[in-house]
């Protein structure tokens, strides 16, 4: 099998080799502190081993219990931040788009709670699952998080109306800690199923737990291949692989030396709109762990070509603070040529029997050209094709150059204190007590 590539030959009209390999030392020590456990947060590098430590009665076990969830036809994920958005980053872009609408596959349909705290976006929910036999996987590490707590008070009351209270307890899974939080009391006192997020590993790093795990088999997917390329990506990014063909280090240190050079903002960039949610994931990944301590790349997300007729205009010609970072993926499953169409009125006939794929491949390139051109350093990653394979490399290559890439700017990319602030006015403001 083969492995995603990284190209950052577009990144040296910008900086040089030079400057990238002056990093070499501190990526170095860097990946050292991670696999040694000395640097900052070394108490949630959990995630580190996840995939080649994941034991073959863990996998059978998150299996039974997707089983028992797939006999739903509609299955609730609840959570927020990195409690949910690996989930929907490899459910999206692997799964049918369309999948919610027609389920060819028969996999149940997933649906989101617990990200937000839109009123109406629940009572939505609410109708769409009246009277329906509906799974709930109730994922919250702390186990205290207001906006998963609010929607689980919720569609837990709906279940157990529509089935039971009973009934009810066979189709709801909790995933949180092993002993701490409200969820773990509230699942013990109710007998839920649970599954354990170790306490050395954050929301964000939680995809390879059952976290991840569990929602995306219950989605048909094969997490043994998403598992198995998340091997491959943690021995190709381990410490014996030298600093220039680690393709994290090299990540990371390009990144590092971009933001050193002015460039305050990465935009990663996709030609395929079922990778949408994998910018999000990214987005929470990088700008959890990295900004903070008045420094860090703020990471934004776009989808092309779509974005390319709004945002296009600005990443073309405004302030030149931001590089790109363009997934791309080499073979689409499927393949579908323009067609040919005798009036030919739409002018479109020069593009008659060629494929979408190669419209999509040459408005990729013409974008790196144009936007290199137009002072956008570029950094490209390659992705063989998109399955749970590639995808289990993708996000653990992201992880890895992650924890390399915070080392290298300086602060501890395990830990989230920003996150505080709004909970403590939010709870002020609405008196809970204690504030
Ligand atoms: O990465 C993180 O740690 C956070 O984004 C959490 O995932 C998010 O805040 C949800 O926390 P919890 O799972 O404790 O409800």
């Amino acid at each position: 099998m083969e492995t995603i590539k990284l190209d950052i030959k577009k990144t040296l009209d910008f900086i040089t080799k030079e400057q990238i390999v002056a990093l070499k030392p501190d990526a170095v020590n860097a990946l050292e502190k991670l696999h040694g456990g000395t640097g900052k947060g070394s108490d949630f590098l959990g995630w580190l081993p996840l995939p080649s430590s994941i034991t073959e009665t863990e996998m059978e076990d998150i299996e039974k219990t997707a089983a028992q969830l797939r006999k739903c036809r509609t299955v609730v994920v609840i959570g927020i931040g990195g409690s949910y958005l690996g989930t929907k980053a490899v459910v999206e872009s692997i799964n049918p788009s369309f999948d919610w609408l027609q389920p060819k596959r028969g996999n149940p349909v997933l649906l989101y709670a617990g990200h937000n705290i839109g009123e109406d976006y629940l009572y939505e929910l609410c109708e769409t699952l009246a009277d329906e036999k509906f799974g709930i996987i109730n994922i919250s590490k702390s186990g205290t998080t207001t906006e998963p707590a609010i929607a689980f008070r919720v569609l837990k009351k709906l279940l157990e109306k529509n089935v039971g209270q009973e009934e009810a307890k066979n189709y709801i899974v909790a995933i949180t800690d092993k002993a701490r939080g409200a969820l773990r009391k509230l699942s013990d006192k109710e007998g839920y199923r649970t599954f354990v997020i170790p306490d050395d590993v954050g929301g964000r790093f939680s995809v390879l737990t059952p976290v991840g795990l569990l929602p995306i088999a219950v989605a048909g997917i094969n997490i043994r291949d998403f598992v198995q390329g998340a091997i491959e990506m943690e021995k190709a990014t381990g410490e014996q692989t030298p600093f220039t063909k680690n393709i994290a280090s090299i990540y990371a240190a390009t990144r590092n030396v971009l933001y050193a050079k002015g460039m305050k903002i990465e935009i990663l960039a996709n030609f395929h709109p079922k990778m949408h949610y994998i910018g999000e994931w990214w987005k929470q990944l990088y700008g959890e762990s990295e900004g903070k301590d008045g420094k860090g790349i703020f990471p934004a997300s776009v989808d092309f070509t779509t974005d390319l007729h709004s945002l296009g205009q600005w990443i073309q010609d405004g302030e030149r603070t931001i590089f790109e970072t363009v997934i791309s993926v080499e073979t689409p499953e499927y393949q579908m040529t323009v067609p040919a169409d005798d009036d030919d009125l739409d002018g479109l006939n020069y593009l008659a029997g060629r494929r979408i794929d190669e419209v999509n491949k040459m408005a990729e390139l013409g974008t790196q050209m144009a936007h290199v051109e137009g002072g956008v350093p570029n950094i490209k990653i390659t992705l063989p094709s998109l399955n749970a394979y590639y995808i289990g490399q993708l996000l653990y290559f992201f992880e890895k150059a992650c924890g390399i890439s915070g080392y290298l700017l300086g602060v501890n990319p395990f830990d989230q204190p920003g996150v505080e602030a709004y909970k403590k006015k939010m709870f002020t403001l609405l008196e809970k007590p204690g504030y």
